[in-house]
């Protein structure tokens, strides 16, 4: 530890030296941490600042707050008059893992994860009278800069799929290649068709995304191929299509199996001889959009069956792109947790980590929405989770029964299919509120052995039967 100056009775009290000798070491043993300490009174003003900020955002910084409204540094949204953290605090509470931008004048800001309290001091401790709270930071900026393990920024993944198409993706960056991506709702289907736009030789052009199976087939065509004013009731004026748009760049067309019998035959076309024409005009304009298509059904069996042009399915596929589900390259549930979990925090302020219990429940949960679901359900628990850690508690019903069943963590080195997750597949994991309301029928509505059975506290349940709408 640093020592303080020593005493001069001329220039301060027996009183001050302790105190400042204190606050010096305290300083000192939260810097050996990593942390900034600030000490902050009852106006939100900030009396002291340990010397790690100097070396967070450069020199002379923890001299420049003192004195410093902590809102000025750390934002409105949380410490302004209205600000969830200053409400929190004058409430008594105690706060962990709230991310804000620090930002002070002149200076690059900086990405800090928050902690705050109301400070008690104990009896007979030596200390600032004046200080009403203390607030600790952690710069967070490695937590949203999430490595790509794959090596295709964006694209995160470690199984030996993930790296196959990662390998695809860099070999295809000369190229302008049509690509059809398949895989399940939620694989990546959209997140791998941007990684290859933005390799490519049209990355500085527009990546333009069409849902085929969004629109009736007439809207869908003056959609992608534009129309001419008076085309049909209601076109009023002149309308570029998609097509037009995604000119010099790519276009995505999703959920491509969609796509009417007529307007696969315009899109072969385009494929074929890159011309097409707007809706109600004669005039053939040049298409100048690489395509990239995808689909979550099987398109070979929609050739099959009739409802998929064979000569339009063999022009899509010329790069086969397969994305399996997530249930089958296990390896890559826990770097998209962190990675996850890292960007919905950052959406709602938060940097938050998981507990060893919460990611062994991720890790051995059959994922049927594969990563759209562990998307939607980290967003979840970030909402409820009120510390720092994220807890087994924070995390939707399903995955915790899920993960019970599927012996949580006992695939998680092996790219096999478990039987547990084939299980699932066959009985995939009820609704939330159906879960619920399962276990507490089961129960007798008795909450205490219905939260027991589902492995959550009595608070947690009365908290999701109430957010689901459950009640007796
Ligand atoms: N490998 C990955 N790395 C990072 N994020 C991913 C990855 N795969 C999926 N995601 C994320 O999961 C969500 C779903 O992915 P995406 O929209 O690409 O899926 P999709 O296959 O197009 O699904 P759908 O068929 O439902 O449209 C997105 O938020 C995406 O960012
Ligand atoms: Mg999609």
């Amino acid at each position: 530890m640093e020592t303080p100056p020593p005493y001069d009775p001329s220039s301060e009290t027996r009183e001050a030296f302790a105190l400042r000798a204190t606050l010096q070491g305290v300083s000192s043993a939260f810097a050996a941490l990593g942390r900034v300490f600030l000490c902050v009174d009852r106006q939100f003003r900030i009396l002291h600042a340990s010397t790690l900020l100097d070396r967070l955002v450069g020199p002379g910084a923890s001299a420049a707050v003192e004195g410093v409204a902590v809102s000025d540094l750390l934002g409105d949204e949380l410490f302004g008059s209205g600000g969830t953290l200053r409400q929190l605090l004058l409430a008594g509470e105690r706060r962990e893992g709230w991310r804000a931008l620090l930002t002070l004048d002149g200076r690059d800001p900086v990405v800090v994860a928050i902690s705050a309290a109301p400070f008690r001091p104990e009896p007979g401790a030596v200390c600032d009278l004046r200080v009403a709270y203390v607030v600790v930071l952690r710069p967070a900026t490695e937590d949203i800069t999430a490595s790509s393990p794959s090596g295709v920024p964006g694209l995160i993944g470690r199984s030996a799929a993930v790296e196959r198409i990662a390998r695809l993706i860099e070999t295809l960056e000369q190229s302008e290649a049509t690509v059809l991506l398949s895989g399940e709702s939620g694989t990546g289907k959209e997140i791998a068709a941007r990684a290859i736009h933005a390799r490519s030789p049209r990355r500085d052009g527009p990546f333009v995304a069409v849902n085929c199976g969004a629109l009736p087939g007439e809207l869908l065509e003056s959609e992608l191929f534009g129309h001419v004013r008076g085309a049909f009731t209601g076109a009023v004026r002149d309308r570029v299509g998609r097509f037009e748009a995604a000119g010099g760049g790519t276009l995505f067309l999703d959920e491509v199996g969609d796509l009417p019998l007529h307007l696969q035959v315009k899109l072969l076309r385009v494929l074929q001889e890159r011309t097409y024409e707007r809706v109600g005009e004669n005039q053939s304009r040049r298409a100048d959009a690489r395509i990239i298509a995808a689909s979550h059904v099987d398109l070979r069996a929609a050739v099959q069956s009739g409802r998929f042009r064979d000569d339009l399915y063999y022009r899509l596929r010329v790069v086969p792109i397969e994305i399996p589900p997530l249930r089958e390259r296990r390896t890559d549930i826990e770097p998209l947790a962190t990675h996850l979990l890292a960007r919905v925090g950052a959406r709602q302020g938060r940097a938050l980590r998981f507990s060893p219990d919460a990611l062994r429940a991720l890790l051995g949960y059959g994922w049927p929405g594969n990563v759209r679901e562990l998307e939607n359900a980290l967003e979840y628990a970030v909402a409820v989770c009120q510390g720092q850690t994220l807890m087994p508690d924070d995390l939707p019903a399903e995955i915790l029964q899920g993960a019970g069943q599927a012996g949580a963590g006992t695939a998680v080195s092996s790219e096999v299919e478990d039987p547990a997750a084939i299980e699932h597949r066959r009985h995939p994991a009820p609704r939330p509120d159906v879960a619920l309301r399962r276990a507490l029928e089961q129960h007798h509505w008795n909450r205490e052995s219905a939260a027991r059975a589902l492995g959550i506290s009595r608070t947690t349940l009365w908290r999701r039967m109430r957010e689901a709408g459950v009640r007796e």
